[in-house]
């Protein structure tokens, strides 16, 4: 099974990844978390991805759609994977379709999560997550142990830089310009599913099971 989840900065697309990738037992693949990981250990992409994910900008499709092509050409992709945060453009959209073409794979389901812009602000700028296994917290909704230590992995939880509310705003304006044509472009292939990504995360959860599990 290969599926994408496709939606705005902060709808819980990684929250969500991680219970589908369980659940279906397919590799859940992540842009940001794997840009992340360059970042943190100084490699020549990620030295140069991290001047644009700080602004809240993409990082050029040359470079992701590269990195694309590398992590899913390994033998644990092939049972199929999720796509959490790619393809972010059309062209990324467009070189993702010839990838898997010539691999003679077929992309079974894009899974839109639409969340007003307002709760999306709300959710992010109250994100916590842990720097070394991921963890996803929220101030609020999934609050963490007082001292803001993860209580999967021991590491003091962090915020992430971008999660600022500046730049938030303009991840929104990027995701506004680049991604929201991905919705038009998938749905004329009869592949997208729209699903609210409001209420807990276990209701959202329920929406996106139900698709897939029809599949
Ligand atoms: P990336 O890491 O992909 O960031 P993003 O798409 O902006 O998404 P987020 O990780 O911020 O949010 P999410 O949807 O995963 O939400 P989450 O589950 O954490 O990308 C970062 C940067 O890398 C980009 O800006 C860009 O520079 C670069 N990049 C990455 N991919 C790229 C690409 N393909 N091309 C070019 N550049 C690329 O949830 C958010 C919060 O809400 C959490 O606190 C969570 O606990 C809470 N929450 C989740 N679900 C719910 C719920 N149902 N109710 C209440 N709270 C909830
Ligand atoms: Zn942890």
């Amino acid at each position: 099974m290969i599926v994408v989840l496709l939606g705005a900065p902060g709808v819980g697309k990684g929250t969500q990844s991680e219970n589908i990738a369980k659940k279906f037992s397919i590799v859940q693949i992540s842009t940001g978390d794997i840009l992340r990981n360059e970042v943190k250990t100084q490699t020549d992409l990620g030295e140069k991805a991290k001047k644009y994910m700080e602004k809240g900008e993409l990082v050029p499709d040359e470079l992701i759609i590269k990195m694309i092509e590398n992590r899913i050409s390994k033998t644990d992709c092939a049972n199929g994977f999720l796509l959490d945060g790619f393809p972010r453009t059309i062209e990324q959209a467009k070189s993702f379709d010839k990838m898997i073409e010539r691999k003679s794979l077929n992309l079974d389901r894009v899974i839109y999560i639409d969340v007003a812009n307002d709760e999306i602000v709300e959710r992010l700028t109250l994100r916590r997550v842990c720097p070394t296994c991921g963890a996803i917290y929220h101030l609020k909704n999934k609050p963490p142990r007082q001292d803001m230590i993860c209580d999967i992995c021991g590491s003091k939880l962090v915020q992430r830089s971008d999660d600022t509310k500046e730049t938030v705003e303009n991840r929104l304006k990027v995701f506004k310009e680049h991604t929201k044509p991905l919705i038009d472009y998938y749905e004329k292939q009869g592949k997208l599913s729209s699903i609210s990504g409001l209420g807990n995360v276990d209701e959202v959860f329920t929406r996106i099971s139900k698709i897939l599990g029809d599949l």
